[in-house]
């Protein structure tokens, strides 16, 4: 995957609207100030576009699939037309098919659901938490995590050497870590998958908000994500690729749109033809909204053009980890060096600093949200932090003196929404905290820091 990180002409690379930038919040310390949502790798907020659209589209809401009357058959193309627009946009096979889900988790849950008998799953330890447990009704094997690139492309192959190339094998990965944010190496992951008769599922919860994602050039036999992350929080997600597996098992639920014909036996009991399309995996009714809103985020994501949001999503990336690196107090946390490439997610640790405290004072002092814990990443964590993590931490008591070890982290990750003053902010604020202390004091209200008013 090729992405240009050449310098930006800020004139022309506004980011792009999204709701929630003008809403203030109050500061424990008197007065507001807008919020700056640096949160984007758990929920980005919506494009404004994506808003419009679907707001335009409210009024004309029907059920899909099954009903005769005007609105209803205008849902069913929507819906419909946005299956092709995700296809499109992930650069699919003409074959492929494209799922709507409720998220990632569900995505991959639905392909754990349909995996051949005796399917071997190989993931890394170092895998969200969506991508490292929905197979444990299969055989998996759980990779340790590499510290290059190359030695994940290195520890996958040998793992997958020792097996039996003709039974069924998958390999599953993430794009982009929403830890570090760094890039994974991809299509050379599903290069050595294939030579060993397995296929590869990528999660891209993380990456595909911020780089394109060809099906196609990355070869990748899945692709996963979710609207929420994808600046459309409608609910809905998707999973894409291959439709053989998806085709032969049974429904992951069973109901009303998966099934084609529905007979009474003569011994009582109830057969079943269902669906070879999408409809099989997706029954009940769809969420058409949702579906709608992801089509038009991906339609607003390429008009806005990737290899402009890279460049600028990049150029806050610079300033972010120029700001942290003046302060030696901080540790970014990074499984393949601090310059690997990665997307606008960055998680660190502040010496002496209780993660969960820091986090509140980011936000009750600054009106800035982060991110506190082990962001569904345990075994990564605790790689990344050399001790066993702990979600929760004493508020006030340091978790890490100097010299210790810090039991969880923060993370600051943004986005196409993001201006420039959200993430100048947060550099500032995070060297003021560390020099001059928090303003306010903190307590711990059910295992998290709040300001104690
Ligand atoms: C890499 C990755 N995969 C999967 C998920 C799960 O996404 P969702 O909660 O939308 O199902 C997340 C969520 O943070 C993620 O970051």
């Amino acid at each position: 995957m090729s992405v240009s990180t050449a310098a930006v002409d800020q004139s022309v690379c506004a980011p792009l609207s999204v709701l929630g930038r003008d809403v203030t919040v109050p500061l424990v310390t008197g007065g507001d100030v807008t919020h700056a949502a640096l949160d984007y790798a758990a929920s980005a907020p919506a494009l404004q576009r994506v808003w419009d659209d679907v707001a335009a589209y409210a009024p004309y809401y029907g059920s899909v699939h099954r009903g005769a009357g005007y609105l209803s058959q205008l849902s069913t193309d929507l819906f419909e037309n946005a299956r092709a627009t995700v296809a499109e946009f992930l650069d699919c096979r003409t074959s492929d098919q494209v799922v709507f889900t409720r998220s990632t988790t569900d995505s991959l849950n639905l392909l754990a659901a349909v995996l051949p008998a005796d399917c071997q799953v190989f993931v890394f330890e170092t895998e969200h938490h969506a991508s490292l447990l929905p197979w444990r009704g299969a055989r998996v094997t759980c990779l340790d995590a590499p510290r290059t690139p190359h030695e994940a492309v290195e520890t996958l192959e040998r793992a997958l050497a020792g097996r039996d190339p003709h039974g069924p094998a998958l390999v599953c990965v993430t794009g982009a870590s929403n830890v570090t944010g760094e890039l994974w190496p991809v299509r050379d992951l599903a290069t050595a998958a294939h030579a060993h008769g397995a296929r590869i599922v990528l999660d891209a919860a993380q990456l595909a908000p911020h780089h394109p994602v060809s099906v196609r050039d990355l070869d990748v036999d899945w692709v996963a994500f979710s609207g929420h992350k994808l600046y459309a929080p409608f609910g809905s997600g998707v999973l894409a690729g291959r439709a053989d597996w998806l085709q032969q098992a049974e429904p992951y639920l069973a109901g009303g749109g998966a099934s084609r014909k529905v007979t009474r036996r003569e011994d009582g009991g109830v057969s079943v033809e269902w669906h070879e399309s999408a409809a099989r995996h997706e029954a009940g009714s769809p969420n058409v909204i949702g579906a709608y809103a992801i089509a038009s985020a991906c339609k607003a994501l390429t008009e806005a053009g990737f290899d402009t949001l890279v460049a600028r999503e990049q150029h806050l990336i610079e300033k972010v980890r120029a700001g942290l690196a003046e302060v030696p107090e901080v540790r970014v946390l990074s499984l393949f060096g601090e310059d690997a490439p990665r997307v606008g997610v960055l998680s660190f640790v502040v010496e002496g600093w209780n993660s969960s405290h820091f986090a509140a004072a980011l936000s009750a002092e600054y009106g800035i949200g982060v991110r506190d814990g082990l962001f569904c990443a345990h075994p990564l964590l605790r790689t990344l932090l050399g001790t066993d993590p702990q979600t929760q931490g004493e508020c006030g008591a340091p978790e890490a003196a100097p010299g210790e070890k810090s039991l969880n982290a923060i993370r600051v990750s943004f986005g196409a929404g993001t201006p420039d003053e959200h993430v100048e902010r947060f550099v500032t604020a995070v060297r003021e905290l560390i020099t001059n202390g928090a303003k306010w004091t903190y307590r711990t209200e059910g295992g998290r820091c709040v300001p104690a008013v």
